[in-house]
């Protein structure tokens, strides 16, 4: 009898921007505490998951080359852990993973994790799982720290590494400019940096999160621009001193506000409404500040089929 070969399933995920992220002292396993808000942003990866002979890792998109398709890729770290939960093989997942990066790399925006949170999602679907998103999110947790995130998207509290998550009431839809850098971060120096430059002074730190959670409640871009912050900003710049050049610019065209996103390089910009994004993006690409410039709206969903036989 022939077996039945699934179709592939493919799965939109969005990216992150943090509007809060303070940043409590190193813990003895090496992460440090964490408060954070996320926001998932329309700025998304593709991610399709396929039965396949010869099992692995693929990338397209801008920048594909600078993302590992070994072990380390947290996609495949997913493939491995949806297999251990199910009772099969870790080791020989017959399946193919191919991503189309629209998340900048090494950005700051969470683009690793989101392709892992796509494939246990895709995965799910294609293995006819029954399991819960909450389920889902317990694998997340051990892949990485915003994997979780992305698989739930909207506007959440992050607590504990950033996994532990709560959802947030947010009335309106914000939207943003995003700067890409030339080149990644890596997020281990910059919470590095950090520490560093907090046994050396006293770096700025992101006030308390209520009044952030109050803006976003009464949904004025506004009022949220001038509660952004982000502790990371101080070690992303340190580490990258071009990047404080990108945020004087975006502001001077005409942003409401701007923050380096979670550890950098990518820079954040909240605007008053899209047309005004569409402007500040306009002049920022202009500037020669950055290598590229996005426009985007959250919050969106987290990671969700679009795809395939289960595609709704
Ligand atoms: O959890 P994830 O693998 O994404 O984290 C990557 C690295 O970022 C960690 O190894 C750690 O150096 C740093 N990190 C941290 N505190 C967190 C999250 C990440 O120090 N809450």
């Amino acid at each position: 009898m022939l077996a039945v070969v699934p179709h592939p399933v493919t799965v939109r995920v969005p990216s992150k921007v943090n509007l809060h992220l303070a940043v409590g002292d190193v813990r003895p396993d090496g992460y440090h505490d964490l408060t954070t808000v996320f926001q998932a942003l329309s700025l998304t990866d593709e991610v399709t998951v396929a039965v396949a002979d010869e099992p692995g890792v693929e990338v397209v998109g801008e920048n594909a080359d600078a993302v590992p398709t070994g072990p380390s890729n947290l996609a495949w770290r997913a493939v491995q852990e949806l297999a251990r939960f199910s009772g099969r093989d870790p080791e020989e997942p017959r399946v193919r993973v191919v991503i189309r990066k629209g998340i900048p790399v090494a950005g700051g925006m969470a683009g690793g994790s989101a392709d892992a949170a796509a494939t246990l999602v895709g995965l799910s679907a294609l293995w006819r799982l029954e399991v819960t998103r909450d389920d889902l999110a317990r694998l997340a947790a051990r892949i990485g720290s915003d994997v979780p995130f992305t698989l739930y998207g909207g506007t959440a509290l992050g607590t504990g590494r950033g996994e532990q998550l709560v959802p947030v009431l947010s009335r309106h839809t914000y939207h943003w400019v995003l700067a890409f850098d030339r080149r990644g971060l890596s997020t281990p120096k910059v919470f590095g940096e950090l520490d560093r430059l907090r046994a050396e002074g006293a770096p700025p730190r992101a006030g308390a999160v209520e009044p952030v959670l109050e803006a976003l409640a009464t949904g004025d871009p506004r009022q949220l621009a001038l509660l952004l912050g982000n502790d990371l900003q101080a070690a992303a710049v340190s580490l990258r001193p071009g990047l404080r050049r990108t945020l004087r610019a975006g502001v001077n065209a005409g942003a409401l506000a701007g923050t380096v996103s979670g550890s950098g390089p990518t820079c954040a910009f909240l605007c008053a409404d899209e047309q005004a994004a569409l402007r500040v993006a306009a002049e920022l690409a202009g500037a020669g500040v950055c290598r590229t410039v996005r426009v985007a709206h959250g919050p969106v969903p987290g990671a969700r089929v679009i795809g395939g036989e289960d595609a709704p």
